[in-house]
């Protein structure tokens, strides 16, 4: 059973993945990226967004046929990228607006040109694969886009088991993506509403999918791939996580940050990171409210520092 690492726009960054890359998921995505960013040569996507290691994979998300297939070629050729992953999935407003993203399941005929003009145009040793939700617009298109996945050639589908409308309201439906894997003959990766070990297991169990892809469970808890493994190998996590853990993980996540990022203000965004490392830790609502405070680097590490005696 494969463990994938989810696109997460903001937050599965080159850093991130480093941390997670010690509980050795099977694949890890980048955030998506713009081919139209591309295009433009836009600093950030090229320089952070693009900054991968070996065996990364990339997803790009757009609607334009070309604009795909060249963004595809230049990731895999220019930058040695393995695996390109496209985007049908995203609901978010502002991608919808212009068609992308989950917008793409308005037309799947059109998803299936942009996959096989992607494969034709790139070498037989790249992975592709398709991440969707299971419908748009009230409609359930789950095993359609399976369909679709397998005909184009994809190595996989990943289906997150809400609509577009949904957002992510609600619970992801399980049920669906069974039936994608009953209808569809290249893996199927579940994801949606995996936080625990047993959400997984629960969730294999049901739909007999090929692998699931962690999203919202990974944020500060790198960890659940790790859980996941064992209770699937023993039947139960073993693992126990201690307030040391965490609080090495979020310094080991800071110091990491400043190394990745020597010019760039970082602090804002590694914010986040620590308040979900720190999450459900004695006396953590008031670390978290100092972290959210502090705008000095060394300051940070002192405090994380000082946080770390005091246990
Ligand atoms: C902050 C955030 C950013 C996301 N960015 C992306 C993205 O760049 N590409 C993508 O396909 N999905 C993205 N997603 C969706 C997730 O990959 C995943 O499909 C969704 O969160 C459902 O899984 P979960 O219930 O386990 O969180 C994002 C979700 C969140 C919460």
């Amino acid at each position: 059973m494969k463990i994938y690492v989810a696109p997460l726009a903001g937050v599965t960054d080159y850093t991130f993945r480093g941390i997670l890359e010690e509980y050795k998921p099977d694949l890890m995505f980048t955030e998506m990226v713009s081919i139209n960013a591309l295009e433009r040569e836009n600093e950030k996507t090229l320089n952070q967004i693009l900054r991968i290691r070996d065996g990364e994979a990339v997803q790009i998300f757009g609607k334009d046929i070309d604009k795909m297939v060249h963004s595809a070629k230049y990731i895999t050729e220019k930058l040695g990228v393995k695996h390109i992953d496209v985007n049908a999935g995203c609901p978010v407003n502002k991608i919808i607006k212009n068609g992308y993203g989950a917008a793409l399941l308005e037309d799947p005929d059109h998803i299936k040109r942009i996959l096989c003009e992607i494969r034709e145009n790139i070498d037989d040793s790249v992975d592709l694969s398709l991440k969707t939700r299971v419908g748009y617009k009230g409609l359930k298109q789950h095993k359609l886009v399976g369909k679709i996945a397998e005909e184009s050639g994809c190595k996989h589908i990943t289906i997150h088991g809400r609509t577009r409308e949904q957002m992510y309201s609600g619970k992801a439906d399980w049920d669906l993506i069974k039936e994608v894997k009953e209808n569809t003959a290249i893996e199927v990766i579940g994801n949606g509403d995996i936080f625990t070990a047993e959400d997984a297991y629960e969730k294999v169990k049901h739909s007999g999918v090929d692998g699931i892809m962690l999203a919202r469970g990974i944020c500060g808890n790198p960890w659940l791939i790790q859980e996941i493994r064992e209770k699937f190998e023993f039947g139960e996590v073993k693992l126990e996580i201690t307030p040391q853990d965490r609080l090495n993980t979020a310094l080991k996540h800071t110091l990491q940050a400043k190394l990745d990022n020597p010019h760039k203000q970082f602090l804002f965004e590694l914010r986040k990171h620590l308040c979900w490392y720190l999450k459900g830790m004695r006396h953590g609502a008031a670390l978290k409210n100092a972290i959210n405070q502090i705008d000095n680097y060394d300051e940070l590490i002192e405090l994380l520092e000082k946080a770390k005696e005091n246990i």
